[in-house]
């Protein structure tokens, strides 16, 4: 499997999602039934990054991808030093909801470019509507490495899992965004 150049949204005339497959029931699931709907009830966007080239059916598969929304988190969850400057209600904030690349390319570095990319559009957006941090829930002790390696942290505990995350004053420096 060859990546392409570019992360686009994901759009079901153009991208095969039934044949991806990170390895992991979740995140696969997710992209090949849920993740258009969600975009279709406006809660959640796609970006995929298709393969090179078109199939037989004239579709693209899918090398990896990266699902984005709003969220909020309790100031009270953050370290003191940061809660201190916060007000005590909901503090908004991104969630990076979903992130995988298809197994046949783990390992080759396309992880941290899908994280990038997810932690640079979130940059772009914030410049129209501020958000506190970048969220993200990690689906086992292991991917927290993978984040960790990005400079996220722990948050708290959330619905059984670890969730880290990284301030967006940490992301906008590490994406070359002027502060
Ligand atoms: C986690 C995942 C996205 C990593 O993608 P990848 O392309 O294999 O990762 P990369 O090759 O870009 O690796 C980037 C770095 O993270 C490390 N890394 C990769 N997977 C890791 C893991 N599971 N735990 C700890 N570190 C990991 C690599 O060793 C590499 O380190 P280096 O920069 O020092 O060499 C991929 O394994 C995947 O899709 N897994 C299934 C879905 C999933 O778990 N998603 C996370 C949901 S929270």
């Amino acid at each position: 499997m060859r990546w392409a150049n570019a992360f686009v949204e994901l759009n079901k005339s153009s991208h095969n999602r039934r044949i991806f497959d990170c390895g992991r029931d979740e995140p696969t699931d997710f992209l090949r039934t849920k993740a258009l709907r969600h975009m279709q009830a406006g809660i959640s966007r796609t970006m995929v990054l298709p393969e090179e080239g078109i199939s037989a059916d004239s579709k693209t598969g899918i090398c990896a991808y990266y699902t984005i929304t709003p969220s909020l988190i309790e100031s009270a969850d953050l370290p003191q030093r940061e809660a201190r400057k916060l007000p005590r209600y909901p503090i908004p904030v991104f969630l990076i909801a979903q992130l995988a690349v298809h197994c046949e390319l783990h390992g080759k570095g396309l992880g941290k470019v899908t994280l990038y990319r997810a932690v640079h559009r979130l940059c772009q957006i914030s410049e129209h509507l501020p958000a506190y941090a970048i969220v993200v829930d990690a689906l086992d002790n292991a991917v927290e490495g993978f984040y960790a390696k990005f400079g996220f942290q722990f948050l708290c505990v959330h619905q059984n899992r670890k969730r880290l995350f990284l301030s967006m004053k940490t992301a906008l420096e590490l994406c070359g965004f002027a502060l």
